[in-house]
């Protein structure tokens, strides 16, 4: 049903060497402890367990064991195709074998003739898995975390032996870390696969899906929406964005998102037997500036230093073109994963990326296709039977289960059966089963409307990037959503191009965001680096009387970016409320703070607004003519009831640089 199920794909491939010696010589450059590159045209796609072996040209074998795609090569030219494995298993002449080849490398052992190379100089995977050195990793001065923390799973990779690797986060072969925390019965916190037992019997104790609450203000309409929908009581923490209340204590969303980085931490500094305190963090391109905060916070929670916000779209093209020496190619990346959508055109030309344009939605994603599906479940079921699971919390986190198991295996399937006992109980106590099958043309009929939502959103994204569908090199396909064939063909139908499918779709985030860290580490010892620009993501602008929302700085901006603008102030105390969103009604959109004056005498004064390179918001504000003094804090409540109960200005939404002075002595009252 899904690939980590399947059993391994048997591959016999004979390598045109007459012996191992030979082997040695001209393929070990293709060999590293962890992994190998396999050249072969027929290559298996990313993610596919295969069970190898390889010969000699005469039939005798020289290696023997099980392993992951890892990366593909498909290229015309003879001796280029191929994929890089990494190992799981290997047997012992074949790790004695690995041990030759790196004692010729390392100089230990003579080569008795000047190693070529069979295939391109594609980088050989290091060692992974608890208990092992990778050398070069030892010896290195930096390794920077690169981490995706997804809503539903996390994954993390470090540049190790010149290629990025992901990280082992449960067990040897595990690279996924369920984005999972839970209170325990004896009153401990459980992250990842150890709080899903939680989960199961307490629902309520369970927060999950915590990054689409992340830095979002409990009071803001996203939020009061979504509430319902979480298994956890969402309530506001000291500082006012969304925290959950566990066992009657509210801990705050960055406290909990810290337990899972803390997590990656330990797991990574396991594998590399060293202390690691850098990393990158990566988040949709969509996060506005309060959400970004909000994951730096997690990470300084973590014990992290984190040189980089990056946004994911960006992490998925450096994860695809990195070091491919691309000649000017533009990329969509569709990202579709548990619970956000981004979609961004990217310009790379060698290693320089520049974001053209970035859209997306962050209440969009797998969990919304399960909700559809578990909907649909439900409604199997008599209508008294009906509510009563839906009642209990307990039983409808089983169903949702259950649909997201279904849905997932009619992503390689036409029907999928679904059976859960003891579903609900009846009126008189006795247990009812669900059962039902699903099939794929009932579960796309029933999602079809998101699916068209992020066609809508990548339409936009190239029609602000005025960008022509025709003039795309690539389309990336990312997020674990995406494998869902009606997305491919939807894209495909919109775009005119098939998708390209050789990027680890659940893994591009983590290795893109270690090779930029790799990359931060190369700039800081003089050596070139990925050189990133990107766009603001939502515009940025103040809240004026009567709720209006007016812009100072507009979507697609290129950053680092600054505006500055005047605004007269008389000898009455100012506030000017800032919030970021693509909403006229400035309370639509989020709010990220408030600037508070006292001014001494009436003049103007200079607002500045400052984004910096990964989209981190500062307001400044200088008195021009008198003085003033200023503070970025909360917005008082009376500010808020002000803008909030009264209605917008016709016109005032669709105001910009010019209509805003207007706007602002309407709400300064001058
Ligand atoms: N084969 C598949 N077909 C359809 N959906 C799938 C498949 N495999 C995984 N998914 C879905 O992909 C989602 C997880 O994808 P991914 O790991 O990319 O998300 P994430 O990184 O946790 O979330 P986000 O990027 O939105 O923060 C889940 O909703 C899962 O059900
Ligand atoms: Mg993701």
């Amino acid at each position: 049903m899904t690939a980590p199920d399947a059993r391994p794909v048997a591959l016999r491939i004979r390598l045109p060497f007459a012996t191992e010696e030979e082997f040695v010589e001209r393929y070990g450059l293709n060999v590293a402890r962890g992994g190998i590159f396999i050249a072969t045209r027929a290559v298996k796609p990313m993610g596919t367990a295969i069970a190898f072996e390889l010969v000699l040209q005469g039939g005798e074998r020289l290696m023997r064991g099980e392993g992951t795609v890892q990366q593909v090569q498909e290229d015309e030219t003879p001796g280029k195709s191929g994929m890089l494995v990494r190992f799981v298993r290997l047997d012992a002449r074949s790790r004695a074998l690995i041990d030759k080849i790196l004692a010729v490398r390392e100089g230990v052992v003579s080569p008795e003739a000047p190693a070529t190379q069979a295939s391109p100089p594609v980088p050989a995977p290091a060692p992974i898995g608890r208990g092992l050195k990778p050398a070069a990793a030892l010896l290195a001065d930096d390794v920077v975390l690169g981490i995706d923390l997804g809503t539903t799973t996390c994954r993390a990779a470090v540049w190790i032996d010149g290629a990025p690797q992901l990280i082992p986060l449960a067990g040897p072969t595990v690279f996924a870390l369920p984005s999972l925390v839970a209170l325990d019965d004896k009153g401990e916190l459980r992250v990842g696969s150890a709080a899903k037992g939680v989960r199961a019997k307490r629902p309520e104790a369970a927060v999950t899906g915590l990054k689409r609450l992340l830095g979002q203000r409990a009071r803001s309409k996203a939020v009061q929406q979504l509430q319902p929908r979480f298994p956890f009581k969402v309530v506001a923490d000291p500082d006012g964005d969304a925290g959950a209340e566990l066992a009657g204590r509210v801990w705050s969303l960055p406290e909990l998102a810290a337990l899972l980085l803390k997590e990656i931490k330990n797991s990574a500094q396991n594998m590399l037997e060293r202390e690691l305190k850098r990393a990158v963090l990566c988040v949709p391109a969509w996060y506005s500036d309060h959400q970004r905060g909000a994951v730096l916070e997690a990470g300084r929670l973590a014990g992290l230093d984190v040189l980089r916000i990056l946004n994911e779209p960006s992490a998925v093209a450096l994860a695809f073109g990195y070091g491919r020496g691309l000649a000017r190619k533009r990329l969509l990346v569709y990202d579709l994963g548990g619970g956000t959508f981004d979609a961004s055109v990217v310009e790379m030309t060698g290693d320089d990326l520049e974001v053209v344009s970035t859209g997306g939605d962050n209440f969009l994603g797998g969990i919304d296709f399960d909700e559809r599906v578990a909907d649909a479940l439900a409604g199997t079921l008599p209508d008294p039977l009906r509510l009563r699971l839906e009642e209990s919390r307990v039983s409808w986190e089983r169903v949702r289960d259950a649909a997201e198991v279904a849905k997932i295996a009619l992503s390689d399937q036409d029907t999928a059966s679904v059976h859960l006992p003891f579903a609900v109980t009846d009126e008189g106590g006795a247990p009812v089963d669900l059962r039902a099958t699903v099939t794929r043309a009932q579960i796309e009929q029933l999602t079809a409307d998101l699916v068209e939502r992020t066609c809508e959103v990548t339409r936009i994204v190239l029609e602000v990037g005025r960008v022509n569908a025709a003039a795309l090199d690539e389309v990336l396909l990312v997020g674990g959503q995406s494998r869902a064939p009606l997305v491919r063909q939807r894209l495909q139908a919109l775009l005119g191009r098939p998708p390209r499918t050789d990027v680890d779709p659940q893994g591009a985030v983590a290795l893109g965001a270690a090779i930029f860290g790799h990359s931060l580490v190369q700039r800081e010892r003089g050596k070139a680096g990925v050189s990133l620009s990107e766009v603001l993501s939502a515009p940025i602008g103040v809240a004026v009387k009567g709720g209006g929302f007016l812009r100072v700085l507009e979507r697609n901006t290129r950053l680092p970016a600054e505006k500055t603008l005047t605004i007269p102030v008389t000898d009455r105390p100012v506030e000017v409320a800032v919030f970021q969103g693509t909403n006229p009604r400035a309370d639509e959109n989020e709010y990220l703070g408030a600037l508070h004056a006292r001014v001494d005498k009436p003049g103007e004064l200079l607002l500045r607004f400052a984004v910096s390179a990964d989209g981190r918001l500062e307001v400044e504000a200088v008195g021009r003519k008198g003085t003033a003094s200023f503070s970025t804090a909360d917005a008082s409540d009376e500010l808020r009831a002000h803008l909030y109960a009264t209605a917008p200005l016709p016109g005032e939404a669709e105001a910009e640089a010019g209509g805003l002075f207007k706007g602002l002595k309407r709400l300064f009252g001058r």
